[in-house]
């Protein structure tokens, strides 16, 4: 079913259903104190596919995690990748293309925060053999048994990665299956693979200054049972060069915002279609801001064209 609005009074209904959450790592989170109580539980999101709940503020890796494995680099990358866990943060993004990030992320995840992990890789090569082959390489960079979620990157050859995908989820070798795109682009293509396939999960672009998927793809996605996760909240960082040096607007503690991260997260996140954004971030300062939007209400339907009208004129 599709929300309209994101309402105080469906806020509060999503509080009493995270309480009885399918997601694994829900559970183990209970006993995990956050450095500053959060007020209230994550905000989840279910996977159309099964109903699993997932928290709605992610990890994205490009750039940010590709450091050289195993440097003193790698530290501040570890206390990232701590307090998103320590906060209630699950899915985190990566992909090959994204250099030494898969290798960081393992050996990060033998410290901490494995319990708590939604993985989520991608297939970015041409063919299947090599697709196969790369996503072994991938696993055993992460160290996970399994992935979680496995999205085809950027689309590319997809008709082939498709079979391989529904064949691992077919035997339980991986969990959930999608495909991505971002800046925009593709979005025809994309929307032919949604058609065509049954992707438990779709990946693009979505942001306060790159709206274009509101016209077609968010409502397809929500017409499929698919789910949605946004790359790019920030665009690239680019919004906080746009509005973020001004002072936040006052009407945005309606919607428990304190900072222009929380401000530009939370425009994502409350689209009714939208499962999870995946902001990346090498601060763990940063990080506090971002993982600040999984708690506390979100903005209706009205705040957010507030929130889209304030922004345009910044
Ligand atoms: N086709 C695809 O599949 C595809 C394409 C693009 C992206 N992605 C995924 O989506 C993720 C997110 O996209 P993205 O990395 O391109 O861009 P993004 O998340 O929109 O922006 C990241 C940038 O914002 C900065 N930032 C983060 N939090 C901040 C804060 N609180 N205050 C100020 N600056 C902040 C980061 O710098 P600092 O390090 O200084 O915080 C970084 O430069 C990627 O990492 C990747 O996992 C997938």
């Amino acid at each position: 079913m599709r929300e309209s609005t994101f309402s105080r009074r469906r806020f509060l209904a999503t509080l009493g259903a995270a309480a009885a959450q399918t997601w694994p790592g829900f559970v183990a989170a209970q006993g995990v104190a956050p450095i500053t109580a959060p007020s209230g539980a994550p905000i989840t999101r279910a996977i159309p596919s099964t109903g699993e709940r997932v928290p709605a503020i992610g990890l994205g890796t490009w750039l940010t995690f590709n450091v050289i494995p195993g440097t003193a680099a790698e530290a501040p990358l570890g206390q990232v990748l701590r307090t998103f866990f320590e906060r209630g943060g699950a899915m985190v993004d990566s992909s090959p293309m994204y250099g030494f990030s898969e290798g960081v992320i393992g050996d990060l995840l033998k410290s901490s925060g494995r319990e708590r992990l939604f993985s989520a890789t991608k297939i970015w090569t041409v063919g299947k053999a090599l697709g196969r082959w790369q996503l072994e390489r991938s696993r055993g960079l992460w160290g996970v048994p399994k992935f979680d979620l496995v999205h085809i990157h950027n689309m590319l050859d997809w008709r082939a990665h498709v079979e391989t995908l529904k064949e691992m989820k077919a035997t339980g070798a991986v969990r959930y299956i999608g495909i991505t795109t971002s800046h925009g682009t593709g979005h025809d293509e994309m929307e032919r693979a949604l058609t065509r396939e049954r992707f438990d999960f779709a990946q693009f672009t979505y942001n306060l200054s790159d709206r274009r998927v509101e016209e077609r793809l968010l409502p397809l996605a929500a017409e499929r049972g698919i789910a949605v996760v946004i790359n790019r909240p920030f665009d690239g960082g680019h919004l906080f060069s746009v509005a973020g040096k001004k002072p936040l607007p006052p009407w945005a503690r309606e919607f428990d915002c304190e900072n222009w991260a929380q401000f530009f997260l939370k425009f994502v996140v409350s689209h009714p279609s939208v499962t999870c954004a995946i902001p990346a971030t090498s601060k763990v300062e940063h990080l506090r801001e971002n993982i600040g939007a999984l708690y506390g209400r979100l903005p209706d339907a009205t705040l957010r064209s507030r929130m889209a009208k304030h922004f345009e004129s910044s």
